[in-house]
């Protein structure tokens, strides 16, 4: 900026000088002395002009001061750079290495031919004013930068107390959920990222929930499950310890009972131990080609005796051969289980039917009775652990409810599905369907 000023400085006063020079060599001063007095007096007055204000100083061509404003150095001669370079007709202006002053030198010319060069006009002023209003601006340019950088500040703490605001309420909340606070939820306000970031927290912490909340069902229904035969053992055995003269026929019966809930005991455990054994997906599961129609007509084989029992008949129905890459020992738990089911659930003269089919990726095994059914409310339920229709009724049957859990986790670990139908005291179907090629997980190999 005081490159700039000083230039246009510079170029003012070239200006000004001009003009001076112009007056002097249309009044024809340096050549015609007898005007003396009115040159001075122009010179006088020019200079004390408000738009010049300057000392003005006019050289003949030799650098003898024939005019000075200031009246300092008339009558000597001056040759410095800038009056010797005004004589040989170029102008300058400049200013002084070290001061506020502005000197610029002109040439004057003959009246009749301006390339005699008759003399020259020196101004030199000061340029102070210029220095003044740098100043000024420099102080207003800080004030005005103190200023900005304090809005910005400000604007910058403002929104960032509006982002760090919500991703603190954020971390309460995860932190809440790390120390078992489940039942948690964070508000979420508008629709920006951190707000979609809020509802995915608050789903997480919904699903944390529930599977906390099965977990302890699950465990609650296990102590439960497992209680119910120990109980009736202690009752047995209490009888039998504090009554005396107990008869032989009696102690019979009741060891008979207490050995049936041991067996139940057994049962429990051991389908528990199974299931955890399927999660925790430690037994591998050792797929070959096996014959699915043979191991169905196997699995019927082992259910006669149970089904004469009750007067049922066991239909068998099947084409052709199907062979489907399973693991034989899983898949046949798994459909006992169903079979079993149909046996168990269907009233004495009943009918349960089993067929075997294939399309070109899939077989599919069907297992309908014609029993007691299972209302739409509770189809979805059956295949959670302990899960019951009816619990006094199963518990005479025997049941755990643990048969279907294991049943649809077999199913899944073969990449397959299981579908109900049934209508209440119509009978049940039940459709197991798996793809005949083992698709291998990495994890299972
Ligand atoms: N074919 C069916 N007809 C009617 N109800 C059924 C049938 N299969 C299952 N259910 C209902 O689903 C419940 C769960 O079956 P699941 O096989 O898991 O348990 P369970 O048979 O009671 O006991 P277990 O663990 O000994 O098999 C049963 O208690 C029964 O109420
Ligand atoms: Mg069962």
């Amino acid at each position: 900026m005081e490159t700039h000023f000083i230039r246009k400085s510079e170029f003012d006063w070239l200006s000004k000088a001009n003009g001076v020079a112009v007056q002097i060599k249309e009044a024809n001063y340096l050549q015609d002395a007898s005007n003396y007095n009115l040159f001075m007096s122009l010179v006088k007055s020019r200079s004390n002009e408000k738009d010049l204000n300057c000392r003005i100083v006019v050289v003949d061509k030799l650098g003898f001061v024939v005019a000075d404003s200031s009246g300092t150095v008339l009558n000597k001669t001056i040759m410095n750079s800038q009056v010797f370079s005004a004589l040989s007709k170029k102008d300058k202006a400049e200013k002084a290495p070290d001061q506020p002053i502005m000197t610029a030198a002109v040439s004057v010319v003959d009246k009749n031919d301006k390339n005699k060069i008759l003399g020259a006009v020196i101004l030199s002023a000061n340029i102070e004013d210029i220095y003044t209003s740098l100043d000024k601006m420099k102080s207003q340019v800080y004030l005005l930068s103190l200023v900005a950088s304090l809005f910005t500040g400000l604007i910058s703490f403002i929104t960032s107390s509006f982002i760090t605001k919500p991703l603190k309420a954020l971390m309460k909340f995860v932190q809440r959920i790390t120390t078992g606070q489940l039942d948690q939820k964070v508000d979420v306000v508008g629709k920006d990222e951190i707000a979609e970031l809020g509802n995915a927290f608050n789903h997480m912490a919904e699903q944390l929930q529930r599977v906390e909340q099965s977990r302890q069902e699950f465990v609650s229904n296990v102590s439960h499950e497992l209680k119910t035969p120990l109980s009736s053992i202690k009752v047995l055995t209490e009888s039998l310890i504090f009554e005396e003269n107990v008869p032989v026929e009696m102690y019979q019966e009741f060891f008979q009972d207490i050995n049936s809930e041991v067996d139940r005991l057994n049962n429990i455990i051991s389908d528990l131990l199974t299931l955890v054994r399927l999660d925790q997906r430690e037994i591998p599961m050792n797929i070959t080609n096996v014959d699915l129609t043979e191991m169905t007509q196997n699995i019927l084989k082992r259910l006669v005796p149970l089904a004469k029992k009750k007067e049922i008949k066991l239909i068998y129905e099947s084409h052709k051969d199907i062979t489907a890459e399973i693991d034989e020992v899983k898949f046949t738990l798994a459909l006992s289980n169903l079979i079993e089911n149909a046996i168990k659930y269907t009233p004495n003269g009943g009918e349960v039917k089993v067929i075997v089919q294939s399309d070109v990726q899939d077989a599919f095994v069907t297992i309908q009775d014609t029993g007691i059914g299972i209302s739409k409310k509770e189809q979805s339920k059956i295949f959670e652990r302990f899960y019951r229709t009816d619990k006094t009724r199963n518990r005479e049957t025997g049941g755990t409810g643990l048969g279907l859990a294991i049943t649809y986790k077999t199913v899944v670990m073969h990449n397959g599905s299981i579908q109900v139908e049934s209508e209440e005291g119509e009978g049940s179907t039940f459709i197991v369907q798996v793809p005949l090629r083992h698709a291998w997980k990495g994890a299972l190999r």
